[in-house]
């Protein structure tokens, strides 16, 4: 059970990049960052593309002045030089700026978070891979949803073998934010989502289903997909080459095989993502609406709803927990759940643990990687036609 007590020495001297007054995922970062008093401190940042309101932002949630930069450059140049520079920077900014801000944090000796989907490229997220294995740096990436602890029992119960073997992996992440091209001209967020320069190549699939894909990757950790097939459109035709809806299949190495669909038109639905992994003995079902519970469907018995933090769960879905049993837990203690877990693998990093590193989950530089491929393997998949490719 965690109460904010410290499981570091002392929290981390953070800034963000990006995540400002007109971001949409900043205030995730802080929430989660901050949640444990203990584990990060936000001491400086390069809030917003536009100078004057990110510093502004930054001294309205109580930055110093002095320490509300710019740009990312002099942020890392001006840390630099104070012997209580910061240590670790959050990158929350759109996806086409993350590999050179990272790549400059890492050259700055900083550990780096960043956001999803990490780079454009799996050659980029290799290189930056190694420039953070030859710095001694962790990357985290955040995959905000995945810190719900009740996926840590899923992969128990799976691990376990209750569910039996697992023949079929349903994935679906979707909503209708995006039903109507207005989408582009009332909201900046959702006009870069749709320019291959700064989205990069997908809009949908690098956008959302990276995060599910993850999730199946924290519940599966056996199994890898061998072929896939992607279909991916544009209903909106001007978001074209890059698609609003995705649909995929998947073969993996042990004989199951996956369905998922992708959707920013999902006209009207407000559920989110869900994971429904089917066994030879039964099933499990995720929502991500409700992370307090997981479902639970053996064949030929009445269904079962497991609830977080309950004695029943296996240890490692207790060890996140934060508010007990019956009360309910959402995002927020997920992503600082992740926050958390960033820390902690900073701290094993600095002191050289590796050992300690090699068994400890959180989602790091290969999760980001993964997610990287999985783009790219479905956008090469949809972009011959929507043919069945070697995931590679
Ligand atoms: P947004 O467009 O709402 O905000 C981006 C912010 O970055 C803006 O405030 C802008 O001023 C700032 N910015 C842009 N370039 C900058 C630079 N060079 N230096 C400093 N600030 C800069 O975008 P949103 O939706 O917040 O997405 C940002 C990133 O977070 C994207 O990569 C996106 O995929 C990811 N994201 C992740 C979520 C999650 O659950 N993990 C949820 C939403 C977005």
């Amino acid at each position: 059970m965690l109460n904010g007590e410290r499981k570091i020495a002392r929290p981390f001297r953070w800034a963000m990049v990006g995540g400002g007054r007109t971001g949409q995922v900043g205030y995730k970062h802080r929430l989660g960052a901050l949640r444990d008093n203990t584990a990060f401190q936000l001491v400086a940042g390069a809030f917003d593309i536009d100078a004057a309101r990110g510093k502004d932002f930054g001294e309205n949630i109580g930055v110093s002045p002095e320490r509300c930069y710019s740009d990312y450059k002099t942020l890392f140049a001006e840390e630099a030089k104070r012997p209580d520079g910061i240590e670790v920077v959050s990158i929350a900014t759109p996806n086409g700026t993350h590999y050179e801000i990272c790549k400059a944090a890492l050259h700055a000796g900083l550990h780096v978070i960043c956001e999803k989907p990490l780079f454009f490229t799996t050659a980029q997220v290799q290189e930056i891979k190694s420039l953070a294995k030859e710095k001694g740096k962790i990357i985290g990436v955040t995959y905000g949803f995945s810190g719900s602890q009740i996926l840590l029992q899923a992969r128990h119960m799976i691990a376990n073998g209750d569910l039996g073997d697992i023949r079929i992996v349903n994935l679906r992440y979707s909503h209708g934010f995006s039903a109507a091209e207005s989408a582009e001209k009332y909201s900046d967020a959702a006009k870069w989502r749709v320019d291959p320069k700064i989205a990069g190549p997908s809009f949908i699939i690098g956008d959302i289903s990276t995060h599910t894909y993850y999730i199946s990757e924290l519940l599966l950790p056996h199994m890898k997909i061998e072929k896939l097939l992607c279909d991916r459109q544009s209903f909106i035709k001007s978001r074209s080459p890059l698609e609003d809806n995705a649909h995929m299949l998947m073969h993996y190495d042990n004989g199951a095989v996956g369905t998922a669909w992708f959707s920013a038109v999902d006209t009207g639905y407000m559920g989110s993502q869900t994971v429904r992994i089917v066994g030879s003995k039964a099933s499990i079902e995720f929502h991500d609406y409700n992370p307090n519970e997981l479902l639970y469907q053996v064949q030929g018995q009445p269904y079962q709803t497991l609830h977080r933090g309950m004695d029943y769960l296996d240890a490692s879905a207790l060890e996140d927990e934060r508010l007990g049993a019956l009360h309910t837990e959402g995002l927020s203690e997920s992503w600082a759940n992740i926050y958390l877990k960033f820390a902690i693998a900073m701290d094993a990093k600095n002191r050289g643990d590796e050992d300690f590193l090699k068994n400890f989950i959180y989602p790091g530089i290969d999760a980001g990687l993964e997610g990287v491929r999985w783009i790219e393997n479905c956008v090469r998949s949809a972009d011959q036609g929507a043919v069945w490719v070697d995931f590679k």
